[in-house]
C-alpha cells in the first residue's frame, strides 16, 4: 500500500494487490483521505465525500447503485469495519473492483460488469463517435478477464454484447445500454425473491441451518441466493439460528453474512471453517444452504472453497444439501465440474491474516478460492423457474429449455 497522501492518494484502493485489508491500513486510509481531500482517482475509484448525488444509507440490498449517470458499489473489502461508496469511472475501473474483490459474488459480479460495459461505451462514444463499437473492445476484454469461475460475469457481459450488436453506430448507445444493465439487476432480485419461497418451501421443519461464503444481497442484486432463502425461511419461523463459516481467507462469512444477518436480526453463530462436520453430528442441522458461481450441465457445482468438504460431511450425517443458483448460474457449455475453471489467487492471502504475516517463513501455499461438489451429493438447487431434485443432466437440461 502506497503511504504517501499526494492528491491522487487514492490510488491506494488499488495497490493492496488483493490483500484483505487490515486495522492500520484503515487507519492509514482514513488519514489520507482527510489530508488528500479524496476526489477523483487517477485509475477510476474515487471514494464519496463532495458528491451532490444523494446515495442510499449503505445496506446490504443497496451494494450496486447507478444514480443519474453515475455508478457506485458498495466496498465489502472494508465491511462491516467500514461500509462506503467507491464511484467507478469506467470499465477499467469496474474490472479491477471486480478483480480486487470489492465487489465479489456470481451475480454480484455479472451485474456490475453489465454498468462496466456502459461506462466503457460512454467512454468509446465520447472519444470514437460512431466508431464506439470498435473502440470499447479492449475494455470488454479487460472485463472478462477480471474473474474466472463466476459464469454470471460472461453470462451478462454476452447479454450487453446482444444488445451492443443490434444498436445503430450512429446515435448515443447509452440509455439502452443503462436500461439492459438495470434489468439484470432487477431481474435478478426478482429470482432471488423467487428462489426465496421456493427454497423454504423444501424446509419442512424449524432447525438450524449451515451456511458457507456470502450468499446474500452483497453477493447479487438484492435479498440473496442463499441468504433470501434463509431470509425467506426465517420469516415463516422455519429456521432457529444460522451457523455461518468464516471463509478464510476473506472472512465473507465473518464479515458479510454475519453483518447481513444481523441487519435482518436473524440469530447468527459463526463457526471456523473445520467445524461443521463437529456440529452436524450433534443434531439439530437440517439443510447446509448454499449459492454457487457456476453450476456445469451434469448438476456439479463450483462454490466458494470449502462447500464440497461441507457437502461430504452433511451426506455423512444425513443432513441435506440446497444450492440457491439463479438460471444465469447455469453453464451448460461445461459438460461436469471437472471443465469449471478454478481461480487459484494469491498465496500471500494465506500465508497473512488481517494484512499480519502468520505462516512460518518459507511456506508455501496453494489457494484455490472455489471446489466443485459433485452433483450426486446436492439435494436440491433452487433456482427462480423451480427446483431440481437430485439434479443430474437429464433434470438441467430440461430445466434450461423449459
Ligand atoms: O470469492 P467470492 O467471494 O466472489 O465467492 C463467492 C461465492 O463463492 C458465493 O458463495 C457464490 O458466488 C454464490 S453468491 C450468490
Amino acid at each position: 500500500m502506497r503511504r504517501s497522501a499526494t492528491k491522487d492518494s487514492l490510488s491506494f484502493y488499488i495497490d493492496k494487490k488483493n490483500l484483505v485489508p487490515n486495522r492500520a491500513d484503515l487507519i492509514i486510509a482514513a488519514i489520507q483521505l482527510s489530508v488528500s481531500g479524496f476526489s477523483q482517482s487517477t485509475m477510476g475509484y474515487s471514494k464519496m465525500q463532495d458528491t451532490t448525488i444523494s446515495l442510499p444509507n449503505p445496506s446490504p440490498d443497496e451494494a450496486i447503485v447507478w444514480r443519474e449517470g453515475h455508478f457506485f458499489l458498495l466496498d465489502q473489502r472494508y465491511l462491516p469495519e467500514r461500509a462506503d461508496y467507491l464511484e467507478l469511472h469506467s470499465g477499467q475501473a469496474v474490472a479491477d473492483a471486480i478483480r480486487q474483490m470489492v465487489v465479489r459474488g456470481a451475480p454480484a459480479i455479472g451485474i456490475t460488469a453489465a454498468f462496466g460495459v456502459v461506462l466503457a461505451a460512454r467512454d468509446a462514444y465520447r472519444g470514437s463517435g460512431a466508431d464506439w463499437k470498435q473502440a470499447m473492445l479492449p475494455d470488454l476484454e479487460v472485463l472478462r478477464l477480471s474473474r474466472p469461475t463466476a459464469v454470471n460475469l460472461f453470462w451478462a457481459l454476452d447479454r450487453m454484447r446482444k444488445l451492443i450488436a443490434r444498436l445503430p453506430d450512429q446515435g448515443d448507445p447509452i440509455e439502452a445500454l443503462v436500461n439492459e444493465a438495470s434489468s439484470i439487476h432487477q431481474e435478478d432480485i426478482q429470482a432471488n425473491r423467487r428462489m426465496g419461497e421456493l427454497g423454504a418451501a423444501l424446509i419442512e421443519e424449524t432447525t438450524g441451518v449451515i451456511t458457507h461464503c456470502n450468499a446474500g444481497a452483497l453477493a447479487t442484486g438484492g435479498y440473496g441466493t442463499a441468504l433470501g432463502v434463509i431470509r425467506a425461511a426465517y420469516e415463516k419461523n422455519l429456521i432457529e439460528r444460522v451457523y455461518a463459516d468464516e471463509t478464510r481467507p476473506w472472512m465473507q462469512g465473518a464479515r458479510l453474512t454475519a453483518w447481513e444477518l444481523l441487519h435482518d436480526k436473524i440469530p447468527v453463530s459463526l463457526l471456523v471453517d473445520g467445524a461443521s462436520a463437529s456440529l452436524m453430528s450433534q443434531g439439530g442441522i437440517g439443510w447446509v444452504i448454499v449459492g454457487s458461481d457456476r453450476i456445469a450441465a451434469n448438476g456439479d457445482v463450483a462454490n466458494k472453497i470449502g462447500t464440497y468438504g461441507l457437502a461430504v460431511a452433511a451426506k455423512h450425517h444425513g443432513v441435506r444439501v440446497m444450492v440457491a443458483a439463479p438460471t444465469s448460474t447455469i453453464d451448460m457449455d461445461v459438460k461436469s465440474g471437472a471443465d469449471i475453471p478454478i481461480e487459484v489467487r494469491e498465496s500471500e492471502e494465506l500465508l497473512s491474516c488481517g494484512g499480519q504475516r502468520m505462516a512460518a517463513a518459507g511456506a508455501e501455499a496453494w489457494n484455490p478460492v472455489f471446489d466443485v461438489t459433485p452433483a450426486a451429493l446436492v439435494d436440491a438447487i433452487v433456482t427462480e423457474k423451480r427446483v431440481v431434485l437430485s439434479p443430474n443432466e437429464k433434470k438441467m437440461q430440461k430445466l434450461m429449455v423449459s
